[in-house]
C-alpha cells in the first residue's frame, strides 16, 4: 500500500475517534526562539539571540521582501554549510500562506533540487498535505537550516552524508527563518521533528512529548505571537510508519485551527 493509501485508510479508521473529542488543544503557552534557556511558559519569548528584541535582525538586512531575502541566503557564507551547498534552499510555497511547516535542512536531493522536501520523506509531507486538503502551493515550507549539511562535506555524492544541523549552523542561519516567518505572516507554524521543533522552542523536551502541544511563538516585529504545533519529522514516518496516526491527529488538530476565524 502507498503511503498515501495508508495516511487516508489511517485518516478513516481514527476519524470516529477524533471526532469524539480525542483531540485535545494543550494551553498555549508562548516560547522564545532565543538561545537562552526557556522562559516562563506564560510569557512569549522572542526569537532574537539572548532574548533582545531586534537582535536577530540585526544580523540579517531587514528585507521587504521574500525575494530579496532569497538573494540574501544564496550569498550567504555565514557559516561552513555556505561553502559546501550545491544550492541553497530558500523555501517553496505561498507568500501568503496561512501555515508553514518547518523542517532542519535540505538532503542530498534538496540540495541538489534547491527545494525542500523534495526527496521521500517531501513526498510523504505532500501526501499528508494533501489528506487535509492543503499543498506545497498552498502553505510554506523552509528549513531551520538553508544549506545541506553533510558528515563527510569530502564526499558530496555520497548517500547516507546527510546529517542534522549543528547548534551553531542554526543559530547563524536562525534570522532568515526569523525574517521568513515575518514576512509571510503565517496563522500557524507546524514544526516537522525533533531538530526544528527545538530550534523554535528552545526546549529540551523531547517530540514525542512536545508533539500535538500547542504553543505560542513570539517573533520580533510582528504585532501578536504565533500558535505553534510540533508534529513528526515525515522521515521519522518512513522509518516508523506507528507514528503516522499521530501526525494524523496532529494534522486533523491543525485543520480545525486553521478553519478557526
Ligand atoms: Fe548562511 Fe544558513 Fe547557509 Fe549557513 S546554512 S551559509 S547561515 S544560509
Ligand atoms: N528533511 C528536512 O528537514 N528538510 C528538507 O527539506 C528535506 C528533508
Amino acid at each position: 500500500m502507498s503511503d498515501a493509501q495508508e495516511l487516508l485508510e489511517l485518516a478513516r479508521s481514527l476519524r470516529a475517534r477524533i471526532e469524539d473529542g480525542d483531540i485535545r488543544l494543550a494551553p498555549a503557552s508562548p516560547v522564545s526562539l532565543s538561545p537562552k534557556p526557556p522562559t516562563p511558559p506564560s510569557e512569549p519569548v522572542s526569537l532574537s539571540p539572548k532574548g533582545e528584541r531586534g537582535g536577530v535582525r540585526e544580523s540579517v538586512v531587514a528585507s521587504t521582501t521574500l525575494e530579496s531575502l532569497k538573494e540574501q541566503v544564496s550569498a550567504c557564507k555565514k557559516c561552513p554549510l555556505g561553502g559546501q551547498r550545491l544550492n541553497a534552499v530558500f523555501g517553496v510555497g505561498s507568500a501568503q500562506a496561512e501555515v508553514m511547516f518547518v523542517g532542519e535542512g535540505p538532503g542530498y536531493q534538496e540540495d541538489r533540487q534547491g527545494e525542500p522536501f523534495v526527496g521521500r520523506a517531501g513526498q510523504l509531507l505532500d501526501d499528508i498535505l494533501r489528506a487535509i486538503g492543503l499543498s506545497r502551493e498552498t502553505v510554506y515550507i523552509a528549513n531551520v537550516v538553508k544549506c545541506h549539511p553533510m558528515k563527510d562535506p569530502g564526499d558530496p555524492d555520497a548517500r547516507g552524508n546527510d546529517r542534522p544541523p549543528t547548534p551553531k549552523e542554526m543559530e547563524a542561519c536562525m534570522p532568515y527563518l526569523q525574517e521568513q516567518i515575518r514576512l509571510i505572516a503565517p496563522r500557524v507554524i507546524v514544526t516537522l521533528g525533533n531538530v526544528a521543533t527545538k530550534a523554535l522552542l528552545r526546549e529540551e523536551t523531547g517530540i514525542s512529548r512536545l508533539r500535538g502541544q500547542w504553543r505560542e511563538l513570539a517573533v520580533p516585529g510582528m504585532a501578536a505571537p504565533l500558535r505553534l504545533l510540533p508534529t513528526y519529522h515525515p522521515a521519522a514516518l518512513l522509518r516508523d510508519p506507528g507514528l503516522k496516526r499521530d501526525v494524523w491527529t496532529d494534522m486533523k488538530n491543525l485543520r480545525t485551527e486553521l478553519t478557526k476565524t
